[in-house]
């Protein structure tokens, strides 16, 4: 096994405000490089960019921007790798994703306060959900990668080569698990690039992956923004982009590989529906609605962004809803009793307060608790539009932050037409005592996840995707090995 030498490392003392026994030294260098063929290397162009935090828009660490040169090596290393890795008995790839799990248990404190510093996210979320799921991502497909005669019985399951795979801010180590992890198993070789405003655990994953011993060329991490993400796509050598990330980009990636053999899974946005029924248990439902719209400030593709309260207890809900609102905490990602933490950029902040004009604009009926902001950074306060209807722009664009548009219905015929207008089909959640309606409505929702009494709740053995807008491919699970094969 090689060690990582850490040289260009200072101690950074971040300090949890509430969690003393947690305080302690986390390594974040000043400067990170690419991750190509094994090795740490400059990028050609030698520019570097920022990456801040964004609670207080200090620099955290510079990053390197690998440009068309740079992914041309790290694809010739992918490239070159693949005939080895591929060859690999299933039971030495898993070795090798299974010791991949292990490590990020291991640092998993550091990788939860990487997390929240780099993306914003509180750290209570990162500690309890991102990283440990991160780890179960990579111990349940190093369990696959010799069982892949099960999983496809009577064929036989090829990889497809080399993989470019791009990811977004929201969460970066979870869905650089979802996708290297896979991917590794059914024996391809990689090329992943992080989102530019949250580098940070992706490159310390590249690391791990280093000291896992994982052969060089097999996982290249390289850094940049969208136009390094675009000489991904464009690279003639690459056979499967997986993309996680805007519609806009997504239909941008459709265009540019129509006409090339590159196969191709889009994991887009979405305006997932939360219906409550009268004869839900209602506390628990508020506590849904809560988790399903604050959870991660909403920057979450299957965020129940649209709620929909059956009329009859539509008073009680929403008064309730709104005390409990008022109990959020907003604020420092890094203290353990934050609820909602920073939103992730400048540019998602004012995306994100220019629909909140828009809903006012256009006559929504807005509802904010008072609560004291941190004066640098970028927030928002939790926020709810009442008085709000279908052809409403923040009831049918996403928004991927803390704002709620909430409608109510009466009939089940109702709601099942209105939750499945808009352009996406992602996630829906269902609270009701009946399981005959969680039936129905599971046959009727157009929607890749639909959760029941519960949201936004994940796991490595589930598949997760959309129809429509909202992309195709599905990930997690048994599903998500199939877009890394072809069959002889
Ligand atoms: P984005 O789609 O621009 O970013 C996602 C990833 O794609 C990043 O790694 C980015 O560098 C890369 N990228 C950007 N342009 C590219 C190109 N031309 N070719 C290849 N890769 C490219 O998303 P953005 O602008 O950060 O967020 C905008 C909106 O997208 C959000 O407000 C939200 O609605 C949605 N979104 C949805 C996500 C999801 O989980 N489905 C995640 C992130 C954003
Ligand atoms: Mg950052």
């Amino acid at each position: 096994m090689h060690k990582v030498k850490n040289k260009d490392v200072f101690k950074a003392s971040w300090t949890y405000h509430s969690a003393p026994e947690s305080t302690g030294h986390v390594q974040i260098k000043k400067k990170y490089d690419l991750y190509i063929d094994g090795k740490f290397t400059k990028p050609v162009a030698g520019t570097y960019f920022d990456t801040i935090n964004p609670s207080d828009h200090k620099k955290i660490a510079s990053v390197a921007e690998a440009t068309e040169k740079d992914i041309d090596k790290a694809v010739k290393a992918a490239r070159s790798a693949f005939k080895s890795w591929s060859a690999l008995t299933g039971r030495e790839r898993g070795k090798y994703i299974f010791r991949i799990a292990r490590l990020i248990q291991e640092r998993a404190r550091e990788f939860a306060v990487i997390e929240s510093l780099d993306g914003g996210k509180p750290i209570r979320e990162s500690r309890d959900i991102d990283i440990p799921l991160a780890a179960n991502h990579f111990f349940y497909y190093a369990g696959w990668a010799d069982k892949l005669s099960y999983a496809f019985p009577n064929r036989i399951a090829k990889p497809l080569g080399v993989v470019g795979q791009i990811i977004p801010w929201n969460f970066p180590l979870l869905m650089a698990a979802w996708k290297i992890a896979p991917a590794l198993a059914t024996g391809n070789t990689i090329v992943l690039k992080p989102a530019e405003t949250t580098p940070l655990t992706a490159l310390k994953l590249a690391e791990i992956i280093h000291e896992s011993g994982l052969p060089k060329g097999v996982v290249n991490l390289v850094t940049g923004a969208g136009e390094t993400g675009a000489a991904i796509v464009n690279h003639p050598d690459i056979d499967k982009i997986a993309f996680t990330g805007s519609t806009r980009v997504g239909k941008y990636i459709l265009n540019a590989t129509a006409g090339t053999p590159k196969k191709l899974t889009l994991e887009l946005g979405g305006k997932g529906a939360n219906i409550i029924f009268e004869d839900a248990a209602i506390d628990q439902a508020v506590e849904g609605i809560i988790n399903a719209i604050f959870f991660n400030q909403g920057h979450v593709c299957c965020a129940g962004s649209r709620l929909f309260v059956q009329e009859s207890v539509a008073d009680l809900v929403i008064r309730k809803l709104k005390d409990r609102m008022k109990t959020l905490i907003v604020g420092d990602p890094l203290d353990k009793n934050t609820d909602i933490g920073a939103i992730n950029s400048k540019k998602q902040l004012q995306t994100i307060e220019n629909y909140i004009n828009i809903g006012i604009n256009e006559g929504g009926e807005i509802y904010q608790p008072d609560c004291t902001l941190p004066s640098k950074g970028n927030w928002c306060p939790p926020t709810l539009f009442l008085n709000v209807s279908q052809s409403h722009r923040i009831v049918q664009e996403e928004i991927f932050g803390p704002v709620l548009a909430v409608q109510t219905f009466r009939t089940i015929d109702e709601v099942i037409e209105k939750a499945n207008n808009t352009p996406y089909g992602l996630s829906a959640g269902v609270w009701t005592d009946k399981g005959s309606k969680i039936f129905h409505l599971t046959q009727k929702l157009n929607a890749g996840v639909i959760w029941a009494n519960t949201f936004n709740k994940f796991d490595a053995t589930s598949p997760f995707g959309g129809y429509k807008e909202s992309g195709f491919g599905r990930e997690g699970g048994l599903h998500g090995l199939k877009p890394y094969v072809t069959f002889e």
